[in-house]
């Protein structure tokens, strides 16, 4: 106990030092903070700012360590990628993993995500990410779900037109509410599987696995995708 604590200190510790983490320290600010303590307001400056080109941009959301940002950022050398998570200790092995692959198209930011609006311009992101977040069983809960409506106004105000959310999960009633809410929403399903590895993957990106998936894997939970796009 006492050694994951002082594990979980060090992490901390670690990432306000890496190059590729920003970090918002009062969830009320809107400017982050880089590893030299400089305040920054990447807010449709991240490619400016941070990545130095014009590639479009792919945010994983509630990344946890980060799997999918490192790995797509290795096989999309032409693409960047950002990282969002509240966790520090867990952000943490995914901005390390990217800074010893010398992979300069990746940058985790730890902010909630219901304050992106405050970090990322309009049309700023081409693609998301949604890998395994916390499924809020309950009714009441219902707003913190990442697919809720009011999470999908502000992914759709970030997003350029056109842009697709994609969506891994391995809780059934959270997958089947994010389809419902996507479509509710007037979202184009552009994909939809249910238990992928029974079948050939539609896309070789979807055998990276995550921290998450990895686990539901060894619990024998199967493991869902879909994918949609905003019709504005
Ligand atoms: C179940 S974990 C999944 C992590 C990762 N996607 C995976 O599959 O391994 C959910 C993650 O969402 C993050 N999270 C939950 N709510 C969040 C919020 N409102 N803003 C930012 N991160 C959040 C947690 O810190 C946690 O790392």
């Amino acid at each position: 106990m006492a050694g994951g604590r002082k594990n979980k200190r060090k992490k901390i510790a670690e990432v306000n030092t890496l190059p590729n983490v920003f970090q918002c320290p009062e969830y009320h600010e809107t400017q982050l903070y880089d590893a030299s303590g400089q305040r920054l307001d990447l807010k449709g400056h991240w490619n400016e700012l941070v990545f130095k080109n014009n590639n479009p941009i792919t945010l994983e959301l509630a990344c946890g360590k980060g799997d999918y940002t490192v790995a797509l950022a290795a096989r999309y050398p032409d693409r960047n990628f950002i990282g969002v998570d509240i966790k520090g200790p867990r952000i943490h092995a995914g901005a390390k993993h990217a800074v010893e692959q010398g992979l300069h198209n990746v940058a985790f930011a730890r902010i909630k995500i219901q304050n992106i609006l405050n970090f990322f311009g309009t049309g700023e992101i081409d693609e998301i990410w949604i890998t395994f977040p916390d499924p809020y069983p309950k009714d009441r809960h219902e707003k913190h779900r990442l697919t809720y409506k009011e999470f999908l106004a502000k992914y759709e105000q970030v997003l350029k037109p056109g842009g697709v959310v994609n969506f891994k999960m391995d809780d059934m009633d959270m997958f089947h509410y994010t389809r419902d809410s996507a479509l509710a929403y007037g979202c184009e399903m552009l994909y939809y599987q249910e238990d992928i590895y029974s079948a050939p993957l539609e896309r070789e990106e979807l055998s990276i696995k995550t921290f998450y998936e990895k686990q539901h894997i060894a619990d024998g939970r199967t493991i869902n995708y879909l994918r949609f796009r905003f019709k504005s």
